[in-house]
């Protein structure tokens, strides 16, 4: 038996899968974001324990006998929080995460150095690490003096789960702080932030060894002493691992809160002026690309509230057959956006309304406005030389076929519809946890998930698309500054 441990911003999630990768068992649970100021957003780090106990005290309640025949595990999570910790281990405040934006100044003023761009191969986007600790030697530089250490979520659990301080490839990349070419921290880009390779994490691959699980806790819970902690990944790396996006031309589209179009790479291939994020892989020699756009079910979710209809209703209304693209456009720049213009002060636009325009077309448009996001994230991605010729489709908005069927339409790709939906982050990283364990081929455990559907793009409807998303791409421009 070999356990996931996905810490997402909403909850910790425990997947238990056999030595043939079938899932037995999980458990969740949920966990609160702290918005004390506009912008900033942030989680105890001691709550992520609370939720991991509670987790393993229900897997092991649940699963006995399976638990007691753990042999590894595996951790994924929420990217490029900052854990500042003391000498002695302790959070010194609580995480800044990966959607707060209060060092906006200080990732500009990074992102003008050349050296980020160069050595990192991304944007130095507000959500990320480096930043966040420039921003505390400035704000609250009584904390950064006693920084002994920063760790990312996922391995804040591997601190406690094996006492080690480790982090993976992956999730490291999205620090600006790895050398994400040669896959090692860069002295050059820590200094210009003021820290050292001494406050970082030991680095591995994220099928390797990242340490051992404690002995009190393996009595605690009664399960395997000394067990390996895999690596693990960052939680779309982790979650590609678990849907075998693997190699070159594989690639996956997720509609969650955020939406990510993602694709695996066995090339360094970074073009960071795209705002295409490159980062390594969870596998060694394989890098990854993906575009983040901000709001995906987050748009739908806002127009829900706003109509007083569930996100359910809403889609319902809609029927099954994909109508062509109205006059009515939709801006999902809610709370700015990553990929392709970097801007975290944009914000979103319904424009070109009509009388007749009712709220199903409303629905529509803002689906549709999502789905030429995406097409922007998937420009971006062809002009760093990534080919995409299909993608899976997965999150909550992938339970939606009109979505889907849309989605292609748009992207004029086939979207695959895997069987289970339970195979994102946690899953994938229950897969890094048994190739730590065993040793085993990452080709012969990265495979890919059963397909029940394949939606084929509408081809009557592409042309209309294209014209409606040649509209689109124009109105960014025409609402900045608004
Ligand atoms: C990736 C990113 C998000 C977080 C959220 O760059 O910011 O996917 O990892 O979980």
């Amino acid at each position: 038996m070999y356990l996931g441990l996905d810490l997402g911003t909403s909850g910790l999630k425990g997947v238990l899968i056999d030595q043939d990768g079938v899932i037995v068992g999980s458990a969740s649970a949920p966990l609160k974001v702290m918005r004390p100021y506009d912008g900033w957003s942030e989680q105890d780090p001691n709550d992520w324990i609370i939720a991991a106990e509670n987790v393993l005290d229900r897997l092991c309640a649940k699963y006995q006998p399976e638990m007691r025949a753990l042999r590894g595990i595996g951790l994924s999570g929420q990217m490029h929080g900052a854990t500042a910790l003391d000498a002695d281990g302790k959070a010194i405040r609580p995480c800044i995460l990966w959607n707060d934006t209060r060092s906006y100044k200080e990732a500009a003023e990074l992102d003008a150095n050349a050296e980020f761009r160069a050595i990192s191969g991304n944007i130095v986007f507000d959500g990320f690490t480096a930043p966040k600790l420039l921003w505390m030697q400035r704000h609250e530089p009584a904390n950064f003096d006693r920084v002994y250490r920063v760790l990312l979520p996922k391995d804040v659990l591997r601190l406690w789960l094996t006492g080690e301080a480790i982090s993976d490839l992956s999730d490291a990349s999205g620090t600006s702080w790895l050398d994400v070419n040669k896959r090692d921290w860069s002295d050059d880009l820590l200094t210009a932030t003021g820290m050292n390779r001494g406050q970082m994490p030991e680095l591995v691959e994220g099928n390797a060894i990242g340490g051992h699980l404690r002995e009190k806790l393996a009595v605690r819970w009664n399960i395997p002493r000394q067990i390996p902690v895999a690596g693990g990944g960052g939680d779309n790396a982790a979650s590609a691992i678990g849907m075998g996006v693997v190699q070159n031309g594989q690639a996956f589209v997720s509609l969650g809160t955020s939406g990510v179009l993602f694709a695996a790479s066995d090339a360094y291939q970074p073009k960071p002026e795209s705002a295409v994020h490159t980062f390594c892989h969870a596998l060694s020699g394989t890098w990854h690309q993906m575009g983040v756009i901000l709001a995906a079910t987050d748009a739908l979710e806002w127009f829900s509230t706003i109509s007083g209809k569930s996100a359910a209703d809403l889609t319902g209304e809609l029927g099954d057959e994909v109508r062509a693209p109205g006059k009515a456009q939709f801006l999902p720049y809610l709370g700015g956006e990553r990929t392709p213009h970097n801007d975290t002060e944009i914000r979103g636009a319904f424009l070109g309304l009509s009388h007749g325009d009712d709220r199903p077309e409303l629905t529509h448009t803002v689906l549709q406005g999502v789905a030429f996001a995406f097409r922007d994230n998937l420009a971006a991605l062809q002009s760093t030389g990534t080919d995409i010729q299909r993608l899976l489709a997965v999150g909550g908005g992938a339970r939606s076929n009109y979505w889907l069927q849309l989605l292609a339409n748009v992207l004029n790709v086939p979207v695959d519809v895997p069987a289970d939906g339970d195979i994102g982050a946690g899953y994938g990283a229950a897969r890094l946890g048994l190739m730590a364990a065993t040793g085993a081929d990452p080709a012969t455990v990265a495979t890919p998930p059963e397909i029940v559907r394949v939606i084929e793009p509408n081809t009557s409807l592409v042309p209309a698309y294209n014209d409606a998303y040649g509209t689109y791409t124009g109105l960014y421009r025409s609402i900045k500054g608004t």
